[in-house]
């Protein structure tokens, strides 16, 4: 097994709460193995997150609803096997925090004993009593408020939040109030997804707490970005993310010249034969 290089210091949950205050922004980015952790934790992120993502990225579904609890330990088993110098932040899965406070402690203990150091869970006022709850069993949370992926059938899919004024899921005044819950509720940072810049900025001035932003402008405290958009590896493409590579076209190329070598049988050549 190979293991990230140790030269930085290990980013722990008060440091995150210490960059509110020096503006030094956070640089989060999901992983789901271990290949990819030493990857990206070479490279210096703050935080890996072992999101849900990995349901529609990793496992091929069209949304994060499907994906286990047990699936979500297994992945960041996976990612904390390599002792990342970043924070590892485990997401509780859909269903797992939202049928009692009590329920979302115990999977969240799940998550912190196969590796997590921090829980992510999704929603505003309505999960404040868990996020309460799990605080109070002295695990770290982080909230997620904005376009909330498992909300995706109460949304209609995956929309652009807070574009309408009001107090309706996804209304403005409905936003602030959630990061409001989600920070008085003990989280230790806040995801902000899929709302306009200037909200996110509103919010991130408002809130004592960092805001990491994804589809939510330059403002907020730190950024995130799912692994497989970073690197070009998927087929589809969002107007909110970047791709820094083109892994995909980069793979695709790789493949197909070892397909092409091995059916024309210059692979595997003398210098890569026993003798
Ligand atoms: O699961 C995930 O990748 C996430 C990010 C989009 C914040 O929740």
């Amino acid at each position: 097994m190979t293991t990230a290089p140790s030269s930085r210091a290990k980013f722990t949950v008060p440091m995150l709460a210490a960059r509110k205050a020096t503006q030094e922004k956070i640089a989060m980015i999901t992983a789901y193995d271990a290949t990819f952790t030493c990857i990206v934790d070479a490279a210096g992120v703050d935080i890996i997150l072992v999101g849900d993502s990995v349901a529609t990225v990793f496992q091929g579904e069209r949304t994060t609803l499907p994906v286990t609890l047990w699936e979500m330990e297994y992945h960041t088993r996976l990612v904390a096997k390599t002792r990342p110098r970043a924070m590892i932040v485990g997401d509780l899965p859909f269903g797992t925090y939202q049928v009692s406070p009590e329920l979302a402690v115990t999977h969240s203990v799940a998550l912190i004993k196969a590796g997590a150091e921090c829980v992510k869970l999704e929603g505003g006022i309505h999960m404040a009593p868990a996020i309460q709850a799990i605080t109070r069993a002295d695990i770290p949370v982080m909230g997620h408020i904005g376009l909330t992926p498992q909300s995706y059938h109460r949304m209609g899919g995956n929309k652009v939040q807070g574009r309408t004024d009001g107090i309706d899921p996804g209304g403005r005044d409905r936003l602030f109030e959630d990061a409001y819950a989600v920070e008085q509720a003990g989280a230790c940072a806040l995801v902000i997804e899929g709302i306009p810049g200037s909200l996110a900025r509103e919010i991130t001035d408002k809130v004592s707490i960092p805001t990491i932003g994804i589809g939510a402008g330059v403002h907020c405290d730190g950024q995130v970005l799912v692994l497989h958009d970073a690197l070009g590896l998927n087929e589809r493409s969002f107007s909110f993310a970047k791709a820094y590579a083109q892994l995909r076209t980069t793979s695709i190329d790789a493949i197909t010249q070892y397909v092409a070598e091995v059916r024309t049988g210059v692979w595997p050549d003398d210098s890569h034969t026993f003798h």
